[in-house]
């Protein structure tokens, strides 16, 4: 990064890893965020600059995979949706390895490692070892995707609570507590939801949710392809329909999404963005 102002050049130098820091035989969990290359962090972009291994999820654009040094060896570990590319025992062991060769690896992954990331089940995995791990965060699909969808997360008229879950659990079940999920005045963000849409939607409503409750999906939040589908909750599946919407994508539920167009607020990414919503 030479030419660079040097004033930036200064913060990346105070960046972790520190540019004096011995990272051998280290790995760090890095968040790379939801997306657009311009949500890294400063630490994420040092960390990856001074890596020599690059272990990533499937999300991650080439610009940002580009940061790392030309030799560095740069692995994709991420699942498809049952297509398991590396299962979670083999890319622990692959990180353990790496790093007993004396590398220093990066464990690069989309949004925020300890947000629905296995952050927390790499990191035990790596202390088990004996490995030194530290999770640099970075921004959640949720923070990103509502903020480029113009939707507020929360609001003091509308909502008081955000929840974050996800629909799909780990035995493959989509069973959630449904009840706390239609509480008044509150956003729910629902990660990998896009193939239990219609289940979520019908659940909430039968679990005492108004139909009407405004609804929003969010594809490929914070990238140039961006697609949002604002409805409420009886009618977002079928508005969905036949958009052929690809994950990722993320459901926001609440009186919020209503706020859209009243925030005013622009797309960050703009151009891409096709809103096929009401
Ligand atoms: C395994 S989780 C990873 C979450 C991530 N660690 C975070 O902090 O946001 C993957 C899910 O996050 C959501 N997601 C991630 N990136 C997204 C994006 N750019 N647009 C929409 N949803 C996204 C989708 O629901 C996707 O199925």
């Amino acid at each position: 990064m030479s030419g660079q102002d040097p004033s930036l050049r200064e913060l990346l130098s105070r960046a972790v890893p520190g540019s004096g820091e011995d990272l051998a035989g280290r790995v760090d969990l890095v968040g790379a965020g939801p997306g657009d290359p311009g949500l890294l962090t400063l630490h994420a972009v040092a960390a990856l600059q001074r890596a020599e291994v690059v272990l990533h999820d499937r999300l991650i654009p080439q610009e940002v995979l580009d940061l790392a040094k030309p030799d560095a060896e740069r692995v994709y570990v991420g699942k498809a949706r049952a297509r398991h590319h590396y299962k979670q025992e083999e890319l622990n062991a692959l990180m353990v390895a790496r790093a007993r060769e004396g590398h220093y690896v990066v464990r690069l992954k989309g949004g925020d490692p300890f947000v629905f990331g296995r952050g927390g089940e790499e990191a035990e995995a790596l202390a088990a070892e004996g490995i030194p791990v530290r999770i640099i965060p970075g921004i959640t699909a949720a923070g990103g995707c509502a903020a480029y969808a113009g939707i507020p997360l929360t609001h003091r008229d509308h909502a008081y609570r955000c929840q974050f879950v996800t629909a799909h659990r780990r035995n493959g079940g989509t069973e959630l507590d449904w009840a706390a999920l239609v509480q008044p005045q509150q956003t729910v963000v629902v990660y990998m939801g896009l193939h239990g849409l219609d289940k979520v939607c019908t659940e909430m409503v039968e679990a005492g949710a108004p139909s009407a409750m405004p609804a929003a999906l969010v594809e490929r939040g914070t990238l140039a392809a961006q697609r949002v589908v604002t409805g409420t909750l009886g009618d977002l599946p079928g508005r969905v329909a036949g958009l052929e919407i690809q994950s990722p994508a993320l459901l926001i539920v609440g009186e919020v999404v209503r706020l859209r167009q009243a925030a005013g607020c622009e797309p960050v990414a703009g151009e891409g963005e096709a809103d096929a919503g009401a």
